[in-house]
């Protein structure tokens, strides 16, 4: 079991769940945020910590959500790791709550 990054990061990257993760285990692409699956403690740290609602336990990600547990997988093995916060895409509040991002991904 692991934790997954799902569609509402994308483009917001707030990063906020960086910050509070104990073992450095996210990664990012220009887009959005992937935890790796071996790395994933299982904590839960990071739920509330992503104002988005973006981070959920794998056994409770939605239905058309599910593509992103197999993208966090690999992913996360294709980016590099991010070990601490940064600041959020200045356009980050016009993403919030868009929907079918995942249709502009770019691997
Ligand atoms: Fe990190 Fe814990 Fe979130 Fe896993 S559940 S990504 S270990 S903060
Ligand atoms: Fe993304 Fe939320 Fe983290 S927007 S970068 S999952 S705090």
């Amino acid at each position: 079991m692991t934790h997954v990054v799902a569609e509402p990061c994308f483009d917001c990257k707030y990063t906020d769940c960086v910050v509070v993760c104990p073992v450095d285990c996210f990664y990012q692409s220009e887009q959005l945020l992937y935890i790796h699956p071996d790395e994933c403690i299982d904590c839960a740290i990071c739920v509330p910590a992503c104002i988005v609602g973006a981070i959920v336990e794998e056994r409770d990600v939605p239905r058309d959500q599910r593509p992103f547990i197999q993208l966090n997988a690999e992913l996360s093995a294709a980016w590099p790791r991010l070990p601490k916060g940064k600041p959020p895409p200045p356009d980050a509040e016009e993403w919030d709550g868009v929907l079918n991002k995942r249709r502009l991904l770019e691997r």
